[in-house]
């Protein structure tokens, strides 16, 4: 999983080359806006009718899929995006109080938390700007985060 670095505007070219890669794929609509999102940083509302049109769909159905995917931003990141995973393994082993951390003293981060990354044998796991870090502690954090030139 990859996100722009920032957020950019809507750009119906760049959502007609994500639909030209992936709107042929079986169950298109998953693969095409997570593109979106991967191209832009979020699902602008304008694409949904260019998605729908495109994948032959309502846009009922395209904003409904949007809507229950909380992955999918529907609003533009207020800054740099910081992942932090509350699923059960990273939970057992401080996920939540990392969160919590996260989400105090780092409000110049856009901060999500997510569901699984992929490293539960690493827990805590945290994806900051698309890169993934494990065994994430908030000392480690603060540091990730002060690197990324993403001081709060
Ligand atoms: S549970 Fe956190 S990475 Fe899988």
């Amino acid at each position: 999983m990859s996100t722009a670095a920032s957020a950019a505007p809507y750009d119906p070219a760049a959502v007609a080359r994500v639909i030209a890669e992936r709107g042929h794929l079986d169950g298109a609509l998953m693969p095409v806006l997570h593109g979106v999102q991967e191209a832009l940083g979020w699902v602008p509302a304008e694409a949904v009718g260019q998605i729908a049109q495109a994948l032959d769909l309502s846009r009922a159905e395209v904003h409904g899929v949007i809507s229950y995917y909380h992955h999918f931003r529907q609003q533009p990141a207020h800054g740099p995006v910081l992942q932090v995973c509350r699923a059960e393994s990273c939970r057992s082993v401080g996920g939540e109080q990392l969160l919590q951390h996260a989400q105090r003293h780092h409000h110049g981060c856009h901060v999500e938390a997510v569901y699984c990354l992929g490293l539960c044998a690493q827990s805590p796991a945290v994806m900051l700007q698309g890169q993934p870090h494990a065994r994430v502690t908030a000392e480690k954090l603060d540091r990730l985060v002060a690197e990324a030139g993403a001081h709060a």
